[in-house]
Parts: structure tokens; C-alpha cells; sequence
């Protein structure tokens, strides 16, 4: 810098400073050159302010001013000065004045970036992504992760008044039964033998409260080899907290105040608490999922019994094999051209159903349908009443399993709502889902699975169905949803050995399976444990919900894209064979028809 020191960012260059002498340093927005005139745009991360050279410039000072390109990284002195009326910008905070340039330098030039560094582009995200450096200059991007920024304060600040302590848990561990695929590091000094990056801290922050730590938190990388999607990457970030001596009322309430208050300081939105809350019976039963999105009705109704005893052979079978006849009514869509209805019946295909069935309540209350023929005019009648459908409405059904019901007319709901734009950026709508299943029957395994983990507290009143109907036992677990997106989840722990070899046997294992991977966890358990409970937000979802982005990737310093590679560092990539050979790891080409040959 050879002494020379920065006055003030670029956007803080304001009326309050004319005719005061300041010294601005960034990146060049824009040139533009009128000949005897020449105007650079300035920007650093504070935003932007415009400079000027003209005939009273010192001609080597002009002449630089002339060599800068966008994107060159430059120092500016001069002093600043009112803009004439003219060329007042309202928009811009730094609209009202300029800097008459008395010196320049230049640090280092730029080629000519890939896209404009500018709000809102069109640029495709791996080109974006692949010049990651550049995208992040872009205002949006610099909003997103000072938002990042300000969450991680408010949320450190406000556990750490609360009495918890940050504490780190290893990165290379072995794996945690979350459920995903994961990430495996070879060990050197133990040839075939292999470290797990962290789903989640799980058992360590269950270690920490039979340690005494009594409450725990840290901002925890969690790594999870599972396909990628808009709210999902292989590598994201846990506000993971336990807690000792709590039952789940504590929780919820301590996690309430904790949003409350994050976006209160950061975007200053009052939060209402309590926060709604729902079992999971009736999540599925009204929207179809563990995660609804309350900004819209279009809730589910089950006309099972209303169309029980019919002819129409695809609801008497999907009734006769256990499953059920549901439907939403979309209402003031009975407009929809056939085009539309049938790509929603494309739309419901993707979630494995066999199909969608219609009813259109035309404006004079007739009505249109592929399955009037089906039905008798009265029971056609019925089906629109108990559908409380008024004319113009579109009644769209679904028969089939439950499972595929729930799933396939709950994602049509959000659909629906997208189509529409019933949903405004500002709204946020909490939710705990309760009561969650504690066991889920796993068709391919032939055996049940946990639906959180294998650690979670049944309810108490459910216990004794441990042993008479496990697939009816409710956990001490939770969600805590924000606009339908799963934002954070929990459960009070497992403290009683009886139980978790209850647990365990149920998953499957036998005792000495259980003993053999929880070895340490179960040893800790009989050096006296707490009761003890906790909960983890998905941190970039939650900035992703806070910001209005569209995807996690906005609001993740560096992300990866689909296929989980890096496009600007291309991770993954081939190592050395030295490398390869020191972990005692041999490479085999996978077999394609042509290595076959
Ligand atoms: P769970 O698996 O529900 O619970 O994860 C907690 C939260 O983490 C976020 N999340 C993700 N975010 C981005 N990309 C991913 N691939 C991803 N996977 C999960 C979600 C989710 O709600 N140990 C337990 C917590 C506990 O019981 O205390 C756990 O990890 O927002
Ligand atoms: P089909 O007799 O198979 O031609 O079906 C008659 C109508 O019922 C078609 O319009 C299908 O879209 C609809 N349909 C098919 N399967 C289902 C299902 N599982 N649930 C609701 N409607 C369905």
C-alpha cells in the first residue's frame, strides 16, 4: 500500500462529506470516457461511488483514469463535491456527489469478467459458480452472506445468554446411523480402515451431556452423500444444540425465543409465539405432508367413504388393497384450459401415482369430468359437495396407497400454489410438527427403520406398544417448519438402557451388532447420563428462507453444484498414485461395455 490508507468505503460517500478530501479503493464498475470527461463508478462491498477526471486533472492522473477497465482494482483521492442537478441520481446513497480525482492508482488490472458483476443476472449457475470470486462482488451475493453473518451472531449470542457452551466435535469420526451415504476418509496409518465426515454431531453432543457440559452448541458442518437438491448439498451447516434436564416443551420454547429474536435483529420481522403446532397425523391427513406450507388452504379431504361402494374400478381397488380416495379442491381453477389439467396429471406422475381424476363445477354448477361416466349424477353431486367445490372450481382427485396419496396431492398443492402466486416473500408461516412416527416400515429391507434416529425417546404412554405395535409408537420428536420447508428437527433422547435395547432389537440389531457400533455410546450410558434432549436448524436454509433465495447455493459461500463437483476447483478430482499408494488404495475402473470388450 506504500502508506497509502483508504478514508472511507464507497458507499459511505455521501453530501455530509463535499469538500472534504477522501481516498476510496475497489473494484471499477464502469468507465465511461466523453473524451475530455471521463466518469468511473467505484465499488467495494458498501456499494458504489462515482469519480470524475476532466481538464482540471493532472494530465498523468487523466491518463490513468484512461487505462482503467471494468473490474481493474484502483485507489481514488479527491475531494467530494455536489453533482449538478442533472446528474443526481435518487436511486443511489452516493447519488447526490462525486470525487474530483487528484490521484489515481491502479493495483491490478482485470480481463473482462465473465458476466456483469451486477444484481439479478441471467448468467447460468455454473458459470457463475466456476468464477465463484466474481459472482460473490455481486451486491446480492454480499447481502446474502452478511445476512449469513449477522444470523450466526444473533444465534451465538442469544445460546451463549442462555448458558451454552460452543463446542467442537471431530470432523473425522465414524459413521452416525443419520440414514444418508457417507462421505469415508482411508486412514494412513490404518491401511483398509476408514473415518466418516460427521452427518451430524449427534452422539458426541450426547456424550457431552453425560460429560456435565449441560448445553452444548456449535455451528457444525454436516456431510451427507445424498442427491442434491434446491435445499439440499452434500456439505451444509447445522445450529446443532443438546441440552440435559429438559423434556420437549423446553425445547420448542427455547428454539421459539431463539427465532423470535434472530428475525427480530436481523430482519426485523415480529415473530408470534408460540408457533402453531400439529402432529404429524394431522400434517399428513390435511396437507399430505411433514412439512406443510400454511401460507395456503387447499387442504386435503379423504372421500374414501363417499365414493366407497362405486363402480369406478380404479378407487374400488385402490380402497379394496388398503388405501384411500383423497382430494383438494383448487379453487377458482375450473377455468384451466385440458393442456394445463393434464400437465398436472403429468405433475402427480413423478410423486408414482397412477393417475389424477378431475371435476370441473362449470359456472352454470353443471359439470365436466373423464370420470362422470363412472358415476351416477347424484354421487357425482356428493363428490362436489363434500368437496364444499362452488362453480368455477377444479376438483382434482387421487386413489391409490396412502403414502402415494399424501405425497402425490401434497406436492400438487405447492405446485398449485406456485402456479397461481398465492404465496407473498414476506410471509413466514411457523409450524411444529409433533408426534412423529417412531418407526417406519422399510418395504426393501423387509424391516423397520428409525424415522429420526435410534436414540429418540418414544412417548411415554406409547411405550408399551414397543411390544405389541411397534408401527403405531409416537416419538418425543420434532420439526420445526417455516413456509413448508423442514428448517430445523429434534428429539428428547433415549437415557434408559431397558429402552434403546428395546429399540435396538426392533431395528433389527442384535444385541451384539448394537454393542459392536454404538460400543461407545452404550459404555457412556452406564457412567450415569442425563435426561437429555436437543434439536439442529439447517443454517443455510434458514438464510435461504430469511434472503428470499431460491436455493441454499446463494447463500453458501462457495457450494457445489448437482452432481456434487466443485466447477471452480473441480473437487472431486484424481490424486497421484503415490498418494494412492501410500492410503493402500487400488482404483478399479468400473466395467462398461466397452472396458468388457
Ligand atoms: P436432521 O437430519 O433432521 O437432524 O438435520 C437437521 C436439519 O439439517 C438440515 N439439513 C440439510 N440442509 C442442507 N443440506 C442437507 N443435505 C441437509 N440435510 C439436513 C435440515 C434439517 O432439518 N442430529 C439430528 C438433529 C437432532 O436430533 O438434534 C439431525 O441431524 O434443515
Ligand atoms: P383409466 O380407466 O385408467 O383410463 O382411468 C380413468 C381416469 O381415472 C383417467 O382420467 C385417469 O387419469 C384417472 N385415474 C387413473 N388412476 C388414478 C388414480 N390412481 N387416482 C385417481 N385417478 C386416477
Amino acid at each position: 500500500m506504500k502508506g497509502l490508507k483508504r478514508s472511507h468505503l464507497c458507499g459511505m460517500v455521501d453530501e455530509t462529506l463535499i469538500g472534504q478530501k477522501v481516498t476510496v479503493m475497489g473494484w471499477v464498475q464502469r468507465r465511461r470516457d466523453l473524451g475530455q470527461l471521463i466518469f468511473i463508478a467505484l465499488r467495494d462491498r458498501s456499494g458504489i461511488v462515482q469519480a470524475v477526471a476532466d481538464q482540471n486533472t493532472a494530465a498523468e492522473v487523466f491518463e490513468k483514469a484512461e487505462r482503467i477497465r471494468s473490474e481493474y482494482v484502483v485507489a481514488i483521492t479527491g475531494t467530494v463535491a455536489a453533482r449538478e442537478e442533472a446528474n443526481i441520481n435518487p436511486a443511489m446513497k452516493t447519488g447526490k456527489v462525486e470525487i474530483l480525482a487528484e490521484e489515481v492508482r491502479i493495483f491490478s488490472e482485470s480481463e473482462t469478467p465473465p458476466f456483469p458483476v451486477e444484481e439479478n443476472i441471467q448468467t447460468k449457475d455454473d458459470i457463475r459458480l466456476k468464477y465463484r470470486y466474481v459472482d460473490l462482488r455481486r451486491p446480492d451475493m454480499f447481502r446474502n452472506l452478511y445476512l449469513r453473518h449477522q444470523v450466526a451472531q444473533v444465534v451465538r449470542q442469544f445460546l451463549n445468554e442462555e448458558g451454552f457452551l460452543e463446542i467442537e466435535t471431530p470432523m473425522l469420526g465414524k459413521s452416525t446411523p443419520e440414514g444418508a451415504r457417507d462421505y469415508l476418509v482411508p486412514s494412513r496409518v490404518h491401511p483398509g480402515s476408514f473415518y466418516a465426515l460427521p452427518q451430524s454431531p449427534q452422539l458426541f453432543k450426547q456424550l457431552l451431556m453425560v460429560s456435565g457440559m449441560d448445553r452444548y452448541y456449535q455451528l457444525a458442518k454436516c456431510f451427507r452423500d445424498e442427491d442434491l437438491r434446491a435445499d439440499r448439498q452434500p456439505e451444509f451447516t447445522q445450529i446443532d444444540m443438546e441440552l440435559s434436564f429438559v423434556d420437549q416443551e423446553d425445547i420448542l420454547d427455547l428454539n421459539e425465543r431463539l427465532i423470535q429474536k434472530v428475525f427480530k435483529e436481523v430482519l426485523n420481522v415480529d415473530v408470534q409465539v408460540p408457533f402453531e403446532r400439529m402432529t404429524y397425523a394431522e400434517g399428513m391427513e390435511r396437507f399430505g405432508s411433514d412439512k406443510p406450507d400454511l401460507r395456503f388452504g387447499m387442504e386435503l379431504k379423504n372421500i374414501s367413504d363417499v365414493v366407497r361402494g362405486t363402480d369406478f374400478v380404479v378407487f374400488k381397488n385402490a380402497l379394496e388393497n388398503g388405501g384411500s380416495v383423497r382430494a383438494i379442491n383448487a379453487e377458482g381453477c375450473g377455468h384451466f384450459p385440458r393442456k394445463q389439467i393434464d400437465a398436472l396429471v403429468e405433475f402427480v406422475k413423478t410423486y408414482q401415482a397412477k393417475g389424477l381424476a378431475w371435476i370441473v363445477v362449470n359456472d352454470d354448477g353443471s359439470i365436466k369430468s373423464q370420470i362422470a361416466k363412472f358415476f351416477t349424477e347424484e354421487k357425482m353431486a356428493e363428490i362436489v359437495s363434500a368437496m364444499g367445490a362452488k362453480p368455477g372450481d377444479l376438483i382434482l382427485i387421487c386413489a391409490d396407497k396412502d403414502k402415494v396419496v399424501f405425497d402425490a396431492l401434497g406436492a400438487l398443492r405447492c405446485e398449485l400454489a406456485r402456479k397461481l402466486e398465492l404465496t407473498k416473500p414476506d410471509e413466514y408461516r411457523f409450524l411444529w410438527i409433533t408426534e412423529f412416527p417412531m418407526l417406519e416400515w422399510d418395504e426393501e429391507e423387509n424391516r423397520f427403520v428409525a424415522v429420526h434416529h435410534p436414540f429418540t425417546m418414544p412417548m411415554e404412554e406409547d411405550i408399551p406398544l414397543l411390544d405389541t405395535d411397534p408401527g403405531k409408537v409416537r416419538a418425543k420428536a420434532y420439526d420445526m417448519v417455516l413456509n413448508g420447508v423442514e428448517l430445523g428437527g429434534g428429539s428428547i433422547r433415549i437415557h434408559r438402557s431397558d429402552i434403546q435395547n428395546k429399540m435396538f432389537e426392533l431395528l433389527g440389531f442384535t444385541p451384539e451388532q448394537a454393542y459392536e457400533q454404538f460400543r461407545f455410546l452404550l459404555d457412556a450410558f452406564q457412567y450415569g447420563v442425563p435426561p437429555h434432549g436437543g434439536l439442529a436448524f439447517g443454517f443455510d436454509r434458514m438464510v435461504m428462507l430469511m434472503t428470499g433465495a431460491s436455493s441454499i447455493r446463494d447463500v453458501i459461500a462457495f457450494p457445489k453444484v448437482k452432481d456434487a463437483s466443485c466447477p471452480m476447483t473441480e473437487a472431486p478430482g484424481t490424486v497421484e498414485q503415490k498418494q494412492l499408494d501410500e492410503l493402500g488404495i487400488a482404483v478399479v475402473a468400473q466395467e462398461t461395455e466397452e472396458t468388457a470388450e
